[in-house]
């Protein structure tokens, strides 16, 4: 049986029978023997070979370059080499796939950007193992956090009528030919249907019986914004949970980032020790930080006076009323509060139907979580329970009511006070590796212009 090289560097004692495979990323050879550095992407770390000459398989030596898969068997001993306790005597080696000259991840440090170009291999280097490896563990955190404490995890529909957001920033899913584009009745649904932008409306009716619900999973928002920040398809974690109002959802909020962010911090496999080395210096510092302190709390309305009164020039307007933009949520976060941001009560303007009315009758129960080096990271409200208001909602914002019968069933029939937000699981990535670009923390990014692989 193959053992995964995160277990054999794990051993505690020597073995005379180990099977390893994976990718050689460095060949030595000397008369009589060769060095092989393995890796099988379980973790960071490389098992180092030494392949004696005149063992079975060692014909192909020359071939085993940079990139090459290969299956080895033979004994786990000391390491005499510093930095390491193990190493593998090989007894015979197989190569199974060659790797030419023209494998593009020869040499260390490629940037960014020609990486993305390879998103199909750049997972084959350490950086992007670690980053991969993370985005797993973080997503299984997720799934801990929730499970743990009484959440049902609730798997709202892809494919939907009806748009969240309200900000019309949708993909159209049809099965229309070129010429009926249009004919919205002859569609596959027999009417207009999108990707989704939130899980939040279907997530809503499940925690209106369930209690406590979470949906995560692929969302997706046809917004132009090529920023570091933006992708057209990202992944949503987004609870709701009934009998709740925003002072709980803004402590739940707080509760699963600093979790995520733990998690981060006792992860064992050295992945973090790369993102520090390789990405961020002050990682770690950051993270502890983080989990070790009160989020700040403060309404809209008094951020807005803070960054009028912070005499820094911003690109973007500042002013009761209009939105928070990167900048200013920069500045709260990263300047002046030096800490993550829990910012509430926005104006009803400027934000979705869905959210509950204050009783100042100008503000709603939103909240948004800012953190430093990224800006939101969590946007959420109180929802409007009471069925009048929420009517209101709709005919304010010009929507049609007959669109949402289901959702306004939720407040005819045994309405509750109920509350959620949404986490980008991405830019939650960014946070905990680093990474400043959302391209280099989803698999295969897809942003306006780009849709490869
Ligand atoms: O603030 P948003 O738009 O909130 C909602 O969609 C609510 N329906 C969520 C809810 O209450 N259940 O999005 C939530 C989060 C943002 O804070 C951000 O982290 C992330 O989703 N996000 C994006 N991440 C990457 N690319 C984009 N284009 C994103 N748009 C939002
Ligand atoms: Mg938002």
């Amino acid at each position: 049986m193959r053992t995964l090289i995160k277990h054999v560097l794990r051993f505690t004692d020597p073995t005379d029978s180990l099977h390893v495979a994976g990718w050689v990323r460095t060949r030595r050879d000397s008369k009589t023997f060769s060095f092989l550095e393995l890796n099988d992407g379980s973790c960071l770390g490389n098992l180092q070979i030494i392949a004696d000459a005149g063992i079975p398989g060692y014909e192909d030596m020359p071939k085993i370059n940079t990139g090459a898969s290969v299956e080895v068997r033979g004994k786990l001993i000391p390491s005499p080499a510093a930095g390491q306790q193990w190493e593998m005597q090989a007894t015979s080696i197989s190569l199974l796939g060659i790797a030419p000259e023209d494998y593009p991840l020869q040499k260390k440090g490629h940037s960014a950007e020609f990486l993305r170009t390879i998103a199909h291999l750049r997972p084959r280097t350490n950086l992007y193992g670690a980053v991969f490896r993370t985005r797993s563990r973080m997503a299984f955190a997720i799934h801990r956090f929730f499970q743990e404490r009484d959440f049902f995890y609730v798997h709202t529909p892809i494919i939907t009528a009806s748009d969240c957001e309200g900000a019309g920033e949708m993909f159209r899913v049809t099965s229309l030919p070129d010429a009926q584009i249009s004919q919205d009745e002859a569609d596959f649904f027999g009417k207009r249907a999108y990707l989704t932008v939130s899980g939040q409306l279907e997530g809503e009716t499940f925690a209106c019986a369930l209690s406590n619900i979470y949906t995560f999973g692929p969302t997706f928002r046809a917004e132009n914004s090529n920023t570091s920040r933006h992708a057209a398809e990202f992944w949503m974690v987004e609870p709701e949970v009934a009998f709740c109002d925003l002072d709980g959802d803004m402590d739940l909020a707080e509760a699963l980032v600093k979790f995520l962010v733990r998690e981060m911090l006792e992860n064992h496999d050295g992945d973090l020790a790369v993102f520090e080395k390789f990405v961020d210096k002050g990682l770690r510092e950051r993270l502890e930080f983080v989990a070790g302190r009160p989020f700040e709390r403060i309404a809209y309305a008094q951020a807005v006076e803070l960054l009028k009164a912070s005499g820094v020039t911003f690109a973007y307007p500042v002013d009761y009323g209009l939105n928070l933009q990167s900048e200013h949520e920069r500045w709260l976060t990263e300047e002046y509060f030096k800490k993550p941001v829990t910012v509430f009560n926005y104006p009803k303007e400027i934000k979705p139907f869905y959210m509950r009315l204050n009783d100042d009758g100008r503000t709603v129960t939103a909240m948004d979580v800012l953190v430093p080096g990224i800006g939101e990271i969590v946007g959420g409200s109180q929802r409007e329970e009471r069925l009048d208001v929420l009517l209101e909602n709709f005919a304010k914002h010009g929507l049609d009511p007959d669109a949402y019968s289901w959702y306004i069933d939720l407040r005819k029939f045994g309405s509750v006070p109920h509350a959620g937000f949404g986490l980008g699981f991405e830019r939650l990535l960014m946070f905990v590796t680093g990474m400043a670009n959302i391209r280099d923390v989803i698999p295969f990014a897809r942003t306006p212009g780009h849709c490869e692989f």
